[in-house]
């Protein structure tokens, strides 16, 4: 047998499943309250203190501490491996085992939106190879330069023409929350993507989790984009990531491009460390998100006048995580180029020495804020070191820091340039977002708990709180926020099959330590009052996070000022005191 156990009928078997027949054929148990008992199969013991819960589908001995579920139990007890344990536990409950290999003619409703599109990227991906009408888009990636090798590395696909594609093989509903049927007031539904070269979207993790599509010919519009859904955050998610991590060793830097087919042409000669936006700007989200790869950003965008402004629009993203130590540097592309054409006019080599001799932050820097400026004039060299003193106050306080400043002053001919005492301090306690946090793991601890005891709860966190959990770089958060994630593909998943998700992930131990009884009272009894425990709790962290955010606006809004969107926030922020978002 091969193909990937798919995790969805993990759940379902470890739904079906009882745990307590299981363990009462191999170990007689006995019932004691709420929970079944016996002496512990694992460690030798005169008095029982290894308990079976029916509820939780668990168990756990409370002399060595083993535990797990009813597959962690049959690889325990049963020396199985772990799809050996699988197997068994499918052939108790006459269930066949489904393989991930063939893409599926039809998905299943409720499997989520990214197995969703990985299907769908499967299909592009097939019609590329056996469409009738695929030669022409064979022909355009030839054309183009795109080898076999690394289209297959991209996972890049054909979209045939014709309106009911998707519609015929994949489910409705799933197609439209991914925004890749189009619905029309009338009601009418069609395939967004037709005769189209598809570029699928994977996040950090390589799951898909949207689509760029170009067109075949010189029509309009050039590219299309999967909307904004709920798994894909275009300011959060960047292309070629994923196919980047994956590339053996260690990338000397990450290029950050405008287009897919810069990053695509980048990789197919030779130099597979490029990312792009997703058709919008650079955002300082990004910068944070690649920062967590490397230490050093060459930013490389056209050599048009909208490449200069994204230029500069992604260097103000850049200012506020330029922490010692990371590295901004800009490649000039010569008018009318942009990284793909020139890599194929001068070659891998001369886009190397390209990135080389890129230009350091600080040049750019100064060369852009003087542009238009006459420096000459007093007014010029004043309008220097305002605008200087704005930008530079975003930049976090260090080194870098005081050099830039004393640079400005030098340019500006005046003495000094400082930030002032107050903004300064005030913008240090409002860039590092990570020192005040302290104090919340251990509600987002208890929160998680109270999730893998009753995964349903998930359900009522809202966006506010996923989108804190998915800016921090706490482990605790980033265990909560992999258990929203699940539950919110799976809302019927069971605690046992939220706790097998974890099996091979760093979180493993994490997890299995929250999942352990606590309580003497039976389930039934306790998990009424989780509900409110629950709410309160997220409560409490909502009101947290309100808080952080409005200390974060109010610093600003005394320090540089704030902008016309972080105004609206807060506004909404002191307005609803109790919603939360
Ligand atoms: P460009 O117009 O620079 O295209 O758009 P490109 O990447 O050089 O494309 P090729 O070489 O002609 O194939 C850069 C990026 O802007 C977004 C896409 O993400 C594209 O990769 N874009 C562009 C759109 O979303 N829609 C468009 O119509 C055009
Ligand atoms: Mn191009």
């Amino acid at each position: 047998m091969s193909g990937k156990i798919p995790q969805s009928f993990i759940d379902d078997l470890l739904a079906r499943v009882d745990i307590v027949d299981l363990i009462d054929a191999r170990v007689t148990l006995k019932k004691t309250g709420a929970n079944y008992s016996a002496r512990c199969p694992f460690h030798s013991e005169k008095t029982p203190s290894f308990t079976v819960s029916r509820e939780k589908q668990f168990y756990h001995c409370f002399g060595c501490g083993a535990h797990g579920t009813a597959i962690g139990f049959l690889m325990e007890h049963d020396r199985l491996g772990f799809v050996e344990a699988v197997e068994e536990l499918a052939a108790l409950c006459g269930l066949t085992i489904p393989r991930e290999t063939a893409p599926a003619e039809r998905v299943a409703p409720s499997h989520g939106l990214y197995e969703l599109q990985l299907q769908v990227a499967g299909y592009y991906a097939e019609q590329l190879r056996r469409h009738p009408q695929r030669a022409r888009a064979v022909d355009y990636l030839r054309q183009r330069g795109v080898s076999g090798e690394v289209a297959a590395r991209y996972g890049l696909g054909y979209a045939p023409p014709g309106w009911d594609n998707l519609g015929e093989r994949f489910e409705t509903q799933a197609l439209l929350e991914a925004g890749l049927l189009v619905e029309k007031d009338e009601g009418r539904r069609y395939d967004r993507f037709r005769d189209r070269i598809m570029f699928p979207i994977r996040d950090r993790r390589g799951r898909v989790v949207g689509f760029g599509g170009r067109v075949l010919d010189g029509s309009e519009p050039k590219y299309l984009n999967s909307p904004e859904t709920a798994v894909f955050k275009k300011r959060r998610e960047v292309y070629g990531l994923y196919e980047l991590l994956k590339s053996p060793g260690k990338p000397p830097c990450i290029l950050v491009v405008e287009g897919y087919m810069d990053v695509v042409a980048l990789a197919q000669f030779g130099i597979p460390f490029a990312v792009a936006a997703l058709g919008t700007a650079i955002s300082a989200e990004h910068v944070e998100l690649l920062f967590r790869y490397t230490s050093e950003l060459v930013f490389c965008f056209d050599g048009d006048a909208a490449g200069h402004a994204a230029g500069w629009r992604a260097m103000e993203a850049a200012l506020p995580h330029m922490r010692d130590g990371r590295q901004v540097r800009f490649l000039h592309v010569p008018q009318g180029h942009d990284p793909d054409t020139l890599v194929r006019a001068e070659g891998r080599d001369a886009f190397q020495e390209r990135i080389h001799h890129a230009t350091p932050l600080s040049d750019y820097f100064f060369k852009r804020l003087q542009s238009g400026l006459n420096l000459t004039e007093m007014e010029g060299r004043a309008g220097l070191v305002m605008r200087g003193r704005e930008l530079l106050s975003k930049l976090p306080s260090g080194v870098f820091q005081q050099m830039m400043l004393t640079n400005l002053a030098q340019q500006g001919g005046v003495a000094q340039v400082e930030i002032s005492a107050k903004s300064t301090t005030l913008i240090t306690q409002a860039a590092p977002r990570q020192a005040p946090r302290r104090m919340v793991p251990s509600l987002v601890r208890r929160i998680s708990e109270l999730i893998l005891r009753k995964p349903d709860l998930a359900l009522d966190v809202d966006e506010s709180v996923w989108a804190w959990l998915a800016d921090s770089g706490d482990d605790e958060c980033a265990f909560l926020q992999s258990l929203l994630e699940i539950v919110a593909d799976n809302p019927h998943i069971q605690p046992a099959g939220l706790l097998e998700r974890f099996r091979d992930s760093p979180h493993w131990a994490y997890a299995g330590s929250l999942s352990l009884p606590q309580d003497e009272l039976p389930e039934s009894l306790l998990s009424a009052g989780w509900g409110n425990e629950f709410a309160d709790a997220l409560q409490r962290l909502k009101e947290k996070i309100r808080r952080r955010r409005l200390d974060v606006l109010i610093a600003k809004m005394d320090g540089v000022g704030l902008t016309a969107n972080e105004r609206a926030e807060y506004l909404e922020l002191t307005s609803s005191r109790s919603g939360g978002r």
